[in-house]
Order: C-alpha cells, then structure tokens, then sequence
C-alpha cells in the first residue's frame, strides 16, 4: 500500500503544492494544520488544498492533535512554523513556542508512534550573512553585520574598508543565527537531526531560500517579500523596500521547493543530511520589485526605498545548491521571468488586503526598523 505522509502546516503555502505533488506521486496524504488567522485570513476550512487529502484541524503544540494525525502515516513533513523574521523580533514567545515546543511535542509523539522518515524545513536564515569574497578572491565564512553609521555603504566591508561580494553559501557554512526566527529554525533542525535516528527514523533538514509562487497569504503584511509586493502593486501602492534594495536572495519557485520535499522523502542518500534549496540564481530586492511590477503590468508604480534596515535581516546570503543537485537529483525548473507571470496572473484573481504599513508601523514602534 502506498505510504501516507503527514504534513504538519500543510494547508498553507508550501505544503498545499506538496500535497499536491505527493499525491501526483502516488502517496496518501495528511495535513495537520490550526489555520491561524494571520495567514488563513479567519477561514474556518483550508483553501486549496486537493479534496483527496485528509485535514487535521489541529496545532502541533496539541499533543491529542499529533498523536491522531500520526496514526499511520508513514513519514513526515514539517512544515508547520510561524516564518516572519521581522516579527520574529517582538513576538519572540509565539516564535520559539510554535517553532521550537511545537517540534519537541511532535518529536515526542514520534518516539510512541516512529516513521520511517521525518523531513523539515529549515532555512538560510540559519547562515546569518552568507559567504563573501574580498576583492583578490579570498573567501570569509565569518563575516557579521555591524551597526551601520549613517552615510556608510549597506554592503559589509573588508579591514581597509572595501565592500565584500557575496558568494553561494553551501551547507558547510557554520550557522550564524541573526534572528529569533533562525534561531528557531535551527533548533527544528538538530531536533530532527538528533531524535530521529535515536529512535530508528531518518531526519532530513532542507535549508529553504525564498519561495515565491501562486498561493502565497497575499494579506500577510509578514510573508515573503515577492507576496507583499505583489500585494501593494495590486492595491496601487509602492513596494517599500529595505536598505537600499541591493540586498541579494536566491527566489525560488515553490513547485521546485515541492519537488525539493519530494526528492528528500524518497532518495536513499538523504537521510541524516542537510540540503539547500534555491534556485541557483540571485537576485537584488530591488530588481524583483521592478520585476513583478512590470509581470503586473504596474510598471508606473516605483517602489519606495525607504533607506531603512529591518532588526534581524541579513545583508545577502545566496545558495550554492550543489549538493541536492548532485545527490538528490534535484533541478529547478521554474524559469524566474515565468514564474513572475504565473504569479502575476494569479494576483489578479485575489483580493488582497494591504496591511504593509500597519506591520511597517509595528516594526517602527518597537525600534525594529532604523
Ligand atoms: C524568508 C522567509 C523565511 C525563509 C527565508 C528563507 C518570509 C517572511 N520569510 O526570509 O521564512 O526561511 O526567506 O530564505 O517568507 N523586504 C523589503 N520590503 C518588504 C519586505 C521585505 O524590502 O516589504 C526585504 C527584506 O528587508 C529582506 C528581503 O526583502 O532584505 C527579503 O525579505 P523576506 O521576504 O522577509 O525574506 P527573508 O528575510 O529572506
């Protein structure tokens, strides 16, 4: 009989799509998801998700909860998680409480009830700033953002003072935890990592860049940034970017982190490991912003660039995606220019509500933004 995978989150962005190509592949699926209103919108029942999925209205913290979507399932997937950096920073009990004890209880429910493989999302945020070359090649594995005088350039420096360029990062990298959320997102990972092969199961931790793609909470004023520009362009307001809006992301399409899911449940080789997950190419903040607009048919609009950095986000950090493509197979699909036009036409179809600068009002009161 065909395994059944539980995946905790699954009702929202990421997990629909890998419900979606779970199914495709043959395997039953279960989702265990508590809606929460931030991302959910107040919806009582899960949006787009296939109707052949089995939903668990339940929190990962509710041990009663887990322990019904756990009977069964072969393997699992968690992505259940709260993934705002910038909220990260005040919200700090909600944060390690959902991420962190939301993860033990499941880990608990598993020593009862083990699978045969349990894979997490993790994230680059757990890099802190990625790997940077100075200006004769050399490569630094250390380099931490300072506070930035104003006037100073956004882009880390070396000894004498010249900016430093920003390499792939691979999974050797040491963690540098730079926010409440990375800090959580690591202790999902070494949970997993260290519990699971105690108790005869197979961890695997897949380190996600940013993933963009129809479906994503376009109200979230705290998603990914691709959502909440989208968001404003469609609302006819200015995407309000960050610093200087050279800071570099790799964006990668969420039917390649689906697939990325896919390939870390069934390759032998993935067990025990760590893996990025990107789309092998970089892009500036600023650059996507004008992207999407033009996607959006919104190029009139100019983004804002509010000159401003948020508490707890990284300068630039992209993927060296060689290992999962040479040990899983893996291969991103998803042309970014493509990818940007199926967004933009999904958009057109939602309503959205563009609570930006409420959270951007929210940032500011606590001292977050500066
Ligand atoms: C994002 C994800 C995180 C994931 C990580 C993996 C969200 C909320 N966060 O973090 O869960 O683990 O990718 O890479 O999806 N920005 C603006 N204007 C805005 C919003 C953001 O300029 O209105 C800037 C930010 O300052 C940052 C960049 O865009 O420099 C990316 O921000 P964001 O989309 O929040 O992603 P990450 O912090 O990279």
């Amino acid at each position: 009989m065909a395994e059944t995978v539980l995946i905790t989150g699954g009702a929202g962005f990421i997990g629909r799509h890998l419900a979606a190509e779970l199914l495709r592949r043959g395997y039953g699926v279960r989702v265990l998801d508590s809606l929460i209103d931030q991302v959910h919108g107040g919806r009582g029942a899960p949006e787009g998700l296939d109707p052949r999925v089995a939903f668990i209205d339940g929190d990962v913290r509710d041990a009663a909860a887990v322990a019904r979507a756990l009977d069964g399932a072969g393997s699992v997937v968690h992505l259940a998680a709260e993934v705002g950096v910038g909220q990260s920073m005040y919200a700090i009990d909600r944060y390690v409480s959902v991420n962190d004890h939301g993860t033990a209880v499941l880990f608990q429910r598993l020593i009862e009830a083990p699978v045969r493989r349990v894979v997490v999302a993790s994230s680059m945020s757990v890099y802190g700033e990625g790997l940077y070359a100075t200006q004769d090649g050399t490569t630094l594995a250390d380099v931490a953002r300072r506070p930035r005088r104003p006037g100073e350039p956004w882009d880390p420096l070396d000894g004498e003072g010249r900016p430093l360029r920003p390499r792939p990062t691979p999974e050797s990298k040491q963690p540098a935890l730079a926010s409440v959320y990375a800090l959580t997102k690591y202790m999902q990972e070494r949970l997993t990592l260290t519990v699971a092969p105690a108790y005869g199961m197979e961890g695997v931790a897949l380190r996600l860049w940013n993933a963009y793609g129809p479906g994503q909470a376009l109200s979230n004023p705290y998603t990914g940034v691709l959502a909440i520009f989208a968001s404003r362009l469609h609302n006819g307001q200015r995407p309000m970017i960050f610093e200087d809006g050279e800071q570099r992301r790799d964006f990668v399409h969420v039917a390649d982190v689906a697939q990325a899911f896919a390939l870390a449940l069934e390759h032998p080789a993935a067990a025990g490991q760590v893996y990025n997950v990107g789309s092998g190419e970089d892009r500036t903040v600023r650059e996507v912003a004008r992207m999407l607009a033009a996607a959006m048919g919104r190029e009139g609009i100019e983004p804002e660039v509010t000159g401003k950095a948020r508490a707890g986000d990284i300068r630039h950090c992209i993927a060296d995606i060689g290992k999962i493509r040479r040990e899983l197979g893996y291969a991103p699909r998803r042309d970014f220019r493509e990818g940007l036009a199926e967004l933009a036409a999904w958009v057109a179809e939602q309503e959205a509500v563009d609570r930006v600068g409420e959270a951007r009002r929210e940032l500011e009161a606590k001292g977050l933004v500066a």
